[in-house]
């Protein structure tokens, strides 16, 4: 199955995109640095030509408030319509455990919008909510 990683670059795409590799699919890693771009829309429809299933694993650069609100809310919509288009069957994203619960949090709150988006959205969807991996303890 053709799965395309949005963010597959990042701490957690990297060791996703071998497992999925393993299991036997054909895991494309999609971020700026291969040029395809969530935020700006640049080589999405391109990346998401035959994929079956999107991953979102991206990050926001900045955490600062209104730059992370703009990322999940902007590269979200970007891409549920890109999968819309592209006929994609399945979005998964990665989010926060206890999310809804750290509203003080301008970067949950993005986290709940990009929930919410997914949820409205037509794309079939899977939210995973993981806690705070051990590496971004620094
Ligand atoms: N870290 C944690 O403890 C933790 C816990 C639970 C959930 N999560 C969630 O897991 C996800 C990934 O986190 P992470 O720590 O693995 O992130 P990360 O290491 O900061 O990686 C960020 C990734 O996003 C890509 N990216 C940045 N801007 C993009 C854009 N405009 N379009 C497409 N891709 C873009 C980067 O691509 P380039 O390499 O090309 O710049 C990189 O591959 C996040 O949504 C986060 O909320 C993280």
């Amino acid at each position: 199955m053709r799965i395309v990683v949005i963010g597959g670059s990042g701490l957690i795409g990297k060791k996703l995109v071998p497992i999925l590799r393993q299991k036997g699919h054909d895991a494309v890693v999609a971020s700026p640095s291969s040029g395809v771009n969530a935020l700006t829309g640049e080589g999405l429809a391109g990346a998401l030509t035959g994929a079956s299933v999107v991953v979102d694993v991206s990050n926001s650069p900045s955490f600062e408030d209104a730059a992370v609100m703009e990322f999940f809310d902007t590269s979200t919509r970007n891409l549920l319509a890109a999968e819309t288009a592209a006929g994609v069957k399945h979005h998964v994203a990665l989010s926060v455990v206890g999310a809804d619960r750290m509203l003080d949090s301008g970067y949950m709150r993005a986290k709940v919008a990009q929930e919410a988006l997914i949820k409205a959205g037509k794309v079939p969807y899977t939210i995973v909510r993981a806690t705070q991996f051990f590496e971004f303890l620094g």
